[in-house]
């Protein structure tokens, strides 16, 4: 079994778990693209929760998430195709968790603080942003701290950092991810 394989087959619900994600959670997954942490967060969810995948579907990266969708009748997942307007079609503090894996390096600064701004509006009190922090150091020029900052001046505030290996593209890496809570604890 290759690591990827081994990593979608277990390892990658055992760390969303750790993460914070749970059976009958309301989730956006902010920029799903092919869906690997949409269909593992809605097989942890189960049919009591729902994963609203998101996507402007720029990268035409969704046609994998809806065939897949299709093929495997899943019946928790529920896809909103934008066209790139960071506006949620969810209704005020009706999400548990916000997922934004390997997707904040692809928006400016300006697109990242409405993001952040709409995060904390469709959050539940208890709710969590989770952000998979890739692409740092690159050309892509925005530092944690700025993250980190932006997401306080939201109401969004740094809670828990997780190193584990998380699936970025095609392959399996080393990786931070930071979850934020709507309290601050
Ligand atoms: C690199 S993929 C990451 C996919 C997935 N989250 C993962 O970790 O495997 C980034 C996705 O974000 C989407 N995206 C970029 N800007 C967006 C925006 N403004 N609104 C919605 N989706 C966006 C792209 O279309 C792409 O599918």
């Amino acid at each position: 079994m290759t690591r990827l394989q081994d990593w979608m087959d277990k390892e990658g619900e055992i760390i969303l778990r750790d993460i914070g994600i749970q059976k009958g959670q309301q989730i956006l997954d902010f920029g799903c693209g092919t869906g690997v942490y949409t269909v593992l967060a809605s097989m942890i969810v189960g049919s009591s929760g729902k994963i609203y995948a998101l996507d402007s579907d720029k990268e035409g990266l969704l046609g994998d998430l809806i065939s897949k969708i299709k093929k495997e009748k899943i019946k928790n997942i529920e896809i909103i195709k934008t066209s790139g307007e960071i506006e949620f079609p969810l209704s005020d503090e009706s999400m548990d968790v916000v997922l934004m894996y390997d997707v904040l390096h692809l928006l400016d600064d300006d697109e990242r603080n409405k993001l952040f701004k709409e995060a904390s509006r469709v959050l539940r009190k208890e709710g969590f942003v989770s952000y998979h922090a890739t692409h740092r150091g690159g050309s892509e020029h925005f530092k944690l701290e700025d993250i980190h900052n932006k997401m306080k001046t939201n109401g969004l505030y740094l809670n828990t950092e997780f190193k584990r290996p998380m699936f970025h593209w095609a392959w399996i890496e080393d990786s931070l991810i930071f979850n934020y809570s709507k309290e601050s604890i």
